[in-house]
């Protein structure tokens, strides 16, 4: 390709390879092309330029696609086989992500702007992590016996069980912003349970998602199990989440398109989990040790860019440590080395997209007009690719777009609060998300007070941003319906029925 970029050239020979040519879409265990022949563009987001090309997948795809993950889930191998093989090739999967974990990692951080480091230590080894988890409930997820007595046939006695049932062909959407790892906590739970799946990736990070569907397939997984789609939320996301023979729509995104999820999961009601968007409050009590906050402060929010549903975006700081902190904060963001993310020594690369660039600096313009003052950063860098300084606001308050809306950019509002008591909880629990919240404190029961009163499904204590397979996630309020990962999430792709027999 002749406008290959620069750093395409750091890449190692597996990935430029995997770019190297037009990626197809995975259906009923085949590459194929789109029924329409049509394509996209890849872009690498550190320079705007294209460095593939990959199908685009519409409606027609997407049925074709339904059709294979039902006659898998109907018949073939997957149905038969048992649990313990089911585990054995889950378990393979995430095997082989380890065994080709530099080249995933040099594909996320080429397609999302993430640094090649971040991508191969946290995205790649989390992805590989969760497959590894989840196998091991493929053989434990066990019904229940339940004695009872029927009040209105005594005398009689019944025998009656719970099965855990896989639910059907479900569909899942992701976004962009851990395109591989979002792509393994949809997966891994799904198939653990025994659904079949198509998964449609986000139109602006493709690569890692595709590269993953060839690891399915050497590690032996049927045809029609797995089908990966590549196209746009609003052709092929919304003929998915429409699809009157899917049974179950899972969903990561924006609240505004899980609002429109809901509504084409109304067609024939398909089952729907969602993980939208976040505004997490994180709270630094003036006890704290600042020595562990300040840079705690800083990763919650500038890690990934900031582009984290869970991002830690409002801080709210005690009054007494205010300036201190904000100054901690603002010189950890000054001190940020920002780079292409194939650079090994990059720590914050750019922005996934022109879009998402575009529309944190309106939120910056937003948050200036309406008297924000900006201690570090604030600006876009010139030049090429989509980079934008880590940015601390103060001067900030409730009713500003900076603080109400998600920015899901390297961006922070400082606040401070008087003291600890129900003001500071009420600021914090003032917003219609309620995804994840930070508490800072060497007092372990305002730490317990504080995480009890938070509305957010995961409060961090003294840390941010700490994930296991094992700790299920997901929002309150409009951050969310159900749980990704621990055992809870396969709640969302398993159907209970109730057997009673009469003795
Ligand atoms: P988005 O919600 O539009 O995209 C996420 C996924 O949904 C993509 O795969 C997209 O193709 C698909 N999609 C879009 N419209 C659809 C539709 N009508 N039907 C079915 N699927 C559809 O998010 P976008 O536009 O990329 O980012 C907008 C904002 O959303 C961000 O600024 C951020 O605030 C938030 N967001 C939150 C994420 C999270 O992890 N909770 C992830 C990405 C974005
Ligand atoms: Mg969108």
């Amino acid at each position: 390709m002749s406008a290959v970029p620069k750093e395409v050239f750091s890449l190692g020979k597996s990935a430029a390879n995997f770019i190297g040519m037009p990626r197809q879409l995975l259906i009923d265990g085949k590459w194929v092309n789109a029924e329409s022949g049509k394509t996209f563009q890849v872009i690498n987001p550190a320079t705007g330029e294209q460095v593939g090309k990959v199908a685009e997948a519409d409606k027609a795809d997407v049925d074709k696609a339904v059709k294979a993950a039902r006659k898998a889930f109907e018949s073939g191998p997957w149905p038969s086989m048992t649990k313990s093989d089911r585990g054995k090739l889950l378990h393979r999967v995430g095997d082989l992500i380890l065994k080709y974990a530099d080249e995933l990692a040099e594909l996320e951080s080429l397609d999302n702007g993430k640094p090649v480091l971040i991508a191969r230590h946290a995205d790649v080894a989390l992805a590989a992590d969760i497959f590894h988890y989840m196998s091991g409930w493929a053989t434990k997820r066990h019904g229940l016996t339940i004695p009872f007595d029927c009040m209105y046939t005594p005398g009689v006695q019944y025998h009656a069980y719970t099965r855990p049932e896989p639910i059907g062909v479900v569909g899942q959407i992701i976004p962009w912003n851990f395109p591989l790892l979002m792509a393994a906590w949809k997966l891994a739970p799904a198939l653990t349970a025994g659904c079949t799946v198509v998964l449609k990736v986000a139109e602006e990070t493709p690569l890692s998602a595709l590269r993953l569907g060839e690891i399915f397939q050497e590690a032996g997984v049927p045809a029609g199990v797995v089908n990966i789609l590549t196209g746009f939320g609003e052709t092929a996301g919304a003929a998915l989440a429409a699809h009157p023979d899917v049974d179950k729509i899972a969903f990561t995104g924006s609240t505004e398109v899980g609002r429109l999820i809901v509504k084409a999961a109304a067609t024939n009601l398909k089952k729907v989990s969602l993980e939208l968007g976040g505004k997490s409050p994180n709270i630094v009590l003036a006890d704290a040790d600042l020595d562990i906050a300040i840079p705690g402060a800083a990763s919650a929010i500038f890690f990934n860019h900031g582009q984290c549903c869970c991002a830690g975006s409002r801080l709210y700081i005690e009054q007494k440590i205010f300036d201190r902190v904000v100054e901690g904060v603002s010189a950890e963001a000054k001190n940020i080395k920002i780079g292409p993310g194939l650079d090994p020594s990059t720590q914050m690369g750019p922005l996934v997209s022109e879009i998402q660039f575009s529309r944190v600096c309106d939120y910056l313009d937003s948050g200036f007009k309406e008297g924000a003052k900006a201690i570090t950063g604030g600006k876009k860098l010139e030049g090429k690719g989509y980079f934008v300084e880590p940015t601390v606001l103060v001067n900030t308050k409730p009713g500003m777009k900076v603080v109400d809306e998600e920015i899901f950019g390297p961006v922070v509002t400082a606040m401070p609060f008087k003291q600890f008591d129900d003001e500071i909880v009420r600021q914090a629990n003032n917003t219609i998300y309620g995804l994840a919240a930070g508490i800072w404190t060497r007092d372990v029961s305002k730490a317990h007070a504080l995480a009890a009163k938070l509305q957010a499904g995961t409060v961090w204590v003294n840390c941010y941003n700490i994930f296991d397979a094992s700790l299920p996630f997901g929002g309150y309020k409009q951050s969310g319906w159900g749980r990704e990962m621990g055992e809870a999430v396969l709640d969302n792709y398993t159907e209970s029925k109730v057997v009673t027999v009469r003795i």
